[in-house]
Order: structure tokens, then C-alpha cells, then sequence
């Protein structure tokens, strides 16, 4: 349902699932994919920490009560044998109709039946066969996993729980254009909840007497339909945004703490052994003595905190943190994990300009002039800071040059 998960947001979750629980409302908890990551490649120094991390939303998601799960292209980025590895740990309910290995054998479940009350629920996932997907699947799979196509695995499915379920939920990763394809081809599913394209719908959308939900991206809201099962399967929804008013739920916060602690681990150590932010030798610090303007403008600015900002939190470990915060992060002369470069922290020079060193020992070679807006929004993405734009006030904050 969502992609990027901040893991903040899973404290709330948790509560908030436990809330409806002591209420004896049965409860229904799925996700139509890319659960587990967000990005689409991970660079090698940092593929362990990513499944670090996938394994604690995992967990956290399992101890919430999650039932199904849909496969995203995103989440087999972390390789399908470690999904496989999840799956038996954690007993994780991935459910996969048409992602199948060359033998054409179903990856995961293909579907699974949930009984709530009284009643049976059939969840099956699906993923995308449009082009690109499926390319982009079998890139990332290296040609271990395919995808079969979508529509056939759901009538199959739909045809093989007749008569044995109440209703039946598909677990799309596809988009909302297929989504309403799907509902409308294939009768006899009652609920699409989508994913892949990272739509809010606030009222389902109804295509005939198959519902079409998608709840947005990064678990900002929590979508929760309420279906009567009196036969009529009326159903209302809202979409619920985490604010104060939910509690944060301790288990949730021992397992985020262990995670940190793991990551801290593995990326050299406690704390304390590192330099104070303050008294760290910068990279730039080789370019003051003949752009001193420059750098002294640039000390001013929020660029040369951005790695004290991630102190103290246990996030100066942190890839996912670590990415936009340091200087050309996991690029050749960059950032890395795997060296921990400190003088290489913050949004320097080079972050904007990209690598000085052929510039350091010939000036005749100059670093990129004109940095590009694309440039900025790479770190400045719309969901950090929405609706950021290079406008002149920006611009003015950063500004270390002369012309115009
Ligand atoms: C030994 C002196 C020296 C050092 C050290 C040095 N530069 Fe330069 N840099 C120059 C000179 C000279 C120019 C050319 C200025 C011009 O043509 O107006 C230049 C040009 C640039 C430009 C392009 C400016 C333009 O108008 O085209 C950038 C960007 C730049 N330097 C960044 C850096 C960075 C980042 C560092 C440190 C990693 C650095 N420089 C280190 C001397 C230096
Ligand atoms: C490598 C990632 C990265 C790049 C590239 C980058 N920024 Fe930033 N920027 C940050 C981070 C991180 C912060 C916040 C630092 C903190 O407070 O800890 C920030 C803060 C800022 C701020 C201060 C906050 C505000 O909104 O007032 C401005 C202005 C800004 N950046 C402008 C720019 C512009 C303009 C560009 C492109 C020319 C750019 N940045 C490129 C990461 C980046
Ligand atoms: C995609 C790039 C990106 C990633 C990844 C990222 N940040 Fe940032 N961060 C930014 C930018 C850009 C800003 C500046 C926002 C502004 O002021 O407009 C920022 C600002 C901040 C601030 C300053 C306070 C604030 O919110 O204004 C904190 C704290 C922070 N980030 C913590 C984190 C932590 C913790 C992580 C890892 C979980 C993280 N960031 C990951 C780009 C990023
Ligand atoms: C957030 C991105 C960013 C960072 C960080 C950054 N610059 Fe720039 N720099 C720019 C932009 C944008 C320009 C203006 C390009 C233009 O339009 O001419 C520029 C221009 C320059 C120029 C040309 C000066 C002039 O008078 O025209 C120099 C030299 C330079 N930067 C050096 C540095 C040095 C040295 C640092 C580190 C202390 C640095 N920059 C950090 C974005 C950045």
C-alpha cells in the first residue's frame, strides 16, 4: 500500500491496529507491496543494512498483526531468496498470484484464506504486466523471477475459491489504470487494494461490484474500509492520518532501538569513538584557501549541519539517513559506507559541484559551474520538503557567487 515506510510511523501503527482489536471489531491488516524498500538499486556497501532494515519492518509488521502481502518490484530489489528468508523467519504472508520462477512455479502463495468471525476472506497479490514492469522484474531478478499475466491468475484464483469464501480482496501492484481493468474483467473479486502508483483515494472508487482502494504513499495515512458482512457488503472508508492522538507502542520502539543498535554495529561502532561534528576536518576545508568566500558563505548555511542534525539521534549510522546528508553519497570520490570517510559528512562542495580532485591538482580543470535544479532535488525530494522549488529565496540562502 505504501512505499518507504518511516519506520517513526510504525510506533502508531501498532496502537492504533490494537485499538480497533480490543473494540472485537474483526480486523482485516494487508499491503499491496514495496513494503520492504524503496529504492532500486542499493549499492553493494549497504545491501546488508537495507535487509537490516527490511527485517525490522518485517518483524514490526508481523507483531501489528499484518495477514497478506503483495510483492512489489521494489521489495525483490532485496533479492528473493532473502524475501524467501522472511518469509520462513517470520512466517511473512507474502502472497504472489503470477510472479513465478523459469519453471513457470509460483514464487510465493499464491493466495491465502483468512477466517474473520464467522466468515472466510480469500487475499490474493498480483503484480503488473505492462512492459516496463516486466523488464524491470526480470533486470532486477536477474531472470529468476517472471511475471505471468495478471488477469489469467486471477480468474484462476477466483474460480478456485468459489464457494469457499465470503469475499475476496486482490493485492494489485500495478497501478490504478489496471487496477479498474482488473475489476472490471474479472468477476467476483470485492476488493482491489492497490499499490505501485501511490494514489490517496479517499471514497473507493467503484467499478461495478468490485471496490478500488489505494491509500498514498509512506505511511502517512492508514486507509480502513469497514465492509458490512450482512450479505450487502456495504463499505465505508477513511483514510487515517497518525497525529498525537495515538499512542506510540513500546514493543515497536524495542525493536526500532534494536535495529539502531544493529546498524551502529555494523558501521564502525558506538558513538563516542567518532570525532564530534565540530571538530571534524572537512573536505572543503582543502578548497579554502583560495575560495575562502565561498566557504565562508557556505559554514552559514543548513548544508554545514547536516550531518550534526543526525547525531545524537543513532541516525549518523544510518544509510537511509546518511544518503542525503553527507557528500556524493556511495559516488566515486563520495561518501561510503564501507570507508566512513568523516571528512566527507555534510552537503559540501563537491555535493553540488561533483568531484574536485582532478580540479585539486590542475585548476585549469574546473568542477561543474552550474549546478543543476535536478541536482538539488535529489535530496530535496518532494516528500522531505514539499513543494520545494529553486526560487530566488532559496538560492539567496546558498548563494556564494557573483553573477546572477
Ligand atoms: C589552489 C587554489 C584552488 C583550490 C585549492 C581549489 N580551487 Fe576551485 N578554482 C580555483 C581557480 C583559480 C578557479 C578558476 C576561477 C575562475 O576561472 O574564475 C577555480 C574554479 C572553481 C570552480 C568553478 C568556478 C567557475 O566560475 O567556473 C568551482 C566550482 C571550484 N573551483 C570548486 C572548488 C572546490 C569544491 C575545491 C575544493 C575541493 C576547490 N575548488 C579547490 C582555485 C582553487
Ligand atoms: C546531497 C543532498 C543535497 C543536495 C544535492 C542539496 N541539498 Fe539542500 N539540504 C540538504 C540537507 C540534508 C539539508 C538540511 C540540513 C540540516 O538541516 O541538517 C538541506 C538544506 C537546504 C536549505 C536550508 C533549508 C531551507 O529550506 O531553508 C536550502 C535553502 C537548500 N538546502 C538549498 C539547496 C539548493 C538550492 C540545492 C541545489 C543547488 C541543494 N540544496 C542541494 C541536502 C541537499
Ligand atoms: C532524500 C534525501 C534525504 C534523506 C534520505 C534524509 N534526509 Fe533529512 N533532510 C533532507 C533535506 C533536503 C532536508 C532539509 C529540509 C528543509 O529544511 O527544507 C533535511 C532535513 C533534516 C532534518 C532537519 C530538521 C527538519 O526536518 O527540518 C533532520 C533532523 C533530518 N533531515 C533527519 C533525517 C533522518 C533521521 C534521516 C534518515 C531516517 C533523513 N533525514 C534522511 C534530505 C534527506
Ligand atoms: C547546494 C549546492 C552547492 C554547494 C553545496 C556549493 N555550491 Fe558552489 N555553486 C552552486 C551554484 C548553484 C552556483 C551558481 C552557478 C551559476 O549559476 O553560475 C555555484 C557557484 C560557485 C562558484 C562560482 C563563483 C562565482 O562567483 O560565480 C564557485 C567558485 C563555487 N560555487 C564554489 C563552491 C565551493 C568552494 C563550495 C563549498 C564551500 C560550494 N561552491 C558549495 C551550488 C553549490
Amino acid at each position: 500500500m505504501e512505499t518507504g515506510e518511516q519506520l517513526g510511523g510504525l510506533y502508531k501503527k501498532a496502537s492504533y491496529f490494537d485499538q480497533i482489536r480490543k473494540s472485537q471489531t474483526p480486523l482485516i491488516i494487508v499491503d499491496s507491496g514495496d513494503l520492504l524498500n524503496e529504492d532500486e538499486e542499493i549499492p553493494e556497501s549497504i545491501q546488508q543494512s537495507a535487509k537490516l532494515k527490511a527485517d525490522v519492518i518485517a518483524q514490526i509488521y508481523k507483531h501489528i498483526g499484518i495477514d497478506a502481502v503483495g510483492v512489489g518490484e521494489l521489495d525483490l530489489v532485496l533479492g528473493i531468496d532473502y524475501l524467501k528468508e522472511l518469509e520462513k523467519k517470520y512466517d511473512f504472508p507474502f502472497v504472489s498470484a503470477n510472479l513465478v520462477d523459469d519453471k513457470d512455479t509460483p514464487i510465493f502463495k499464491r493466495y491465502i484464506i483468512k477466517k474473520v468471525g464467522d466468515k472466510n476472506v480469500g487475499i490474493f497479490g498480483v503484480i503488473g504486466d505492462t512492459s516496463d514492469m516486466v523488464s524491470k522484474v526480470s533486470e532486477i531478478t536477474k531472470d529468476a523471477a517472471y511475471v505471468l499475466d495478471p488477469l489469467e491468475a486471477a480468474e484462476a484464483i477466483v474460480k478456485e475459491l468459489a464457494g469457499k469464501v465470503d469475499y475476496i480482496i486482490a493485492l494489485t501492484h500495478q497501478g490504478t489504470n489496471r487496477d479498474w481493468v482488473i475489476a472490471r474483467r474479472i468477476k467476483g473479486i470485492d476488493l482491489v487494494v492497490g499499490g505501485h502508483d501511490k494514489q490517496k483515494t479517499k471514497e473507493p472508487f467503484e467499478a461495478e461490484k468490485t471496490l478500488i482502494v489505494q491509500a498514498g504513499e509512506k505511511g502517512q495515512y492508514q486507509g480502513i474500509l469497514e465492509v458490512a458482512m450482512d450479505g450487502t457488503k456495504t463499505a465505508t472508508n477513511k483514510l487515517v492520518p497518525f497525529n498525537d492522538d495515538i499512542p506510540n507502542d513500546p514493543k515497536v520502539k524495542e525493536m526500532i532501538t534494536a535495529y539502531n543498535d544493529k546498524i551502529a554495529d555494523m558501521y564502525g561502532g558506538a558513538g563516542e569513538s567518532r570525532p564530534a561534528a565540530a571538530s571534524i576536518e572537512l573536505r572543503l576545508s582543502t578548497c579554502e584557501p583560495c575560495h575562502s568566500e565561498q566557504v565562508k558563505q557556505w559554514k552559514g548555511t543548513d548544508h554545514a549541519k547536516a550531518y550534526s542534525t543526525l547525531v545524537g539521534k543513532t541516525k549518523q549510522f544510518d544509510p537511509k539517513c546518511l544518503a542525503c546528508h553527507t557528500t556524493l553519497f556511495e559516488q566515486p570520490d563520495g561518501f561510503s559506507m564501507k570507508q566512513q570517510q568523516m571528512e566527507l559528512v555534510n552537503v559540501q562542495c563537491e555535493s553540488c559541484h561533483g568531484s574536485a580532485r582532478e580540479h585539486l591538482s590542475d585548476m585549469s580543470k574546473k568542477p561543474a559551474t552550474k549546478p543543476v535544479m535536478a541536482l538539488c532535488i535529489k535530496c530535496h525530494t518532494d516528500d522531505r520538503c514539499p513543494g520545494f522549488d529553486l526560487d530566488a529565496k532559496k538560492m539567496e540562502l546558498i548563494k556564494h557567487w557573483t553573477k546572477n
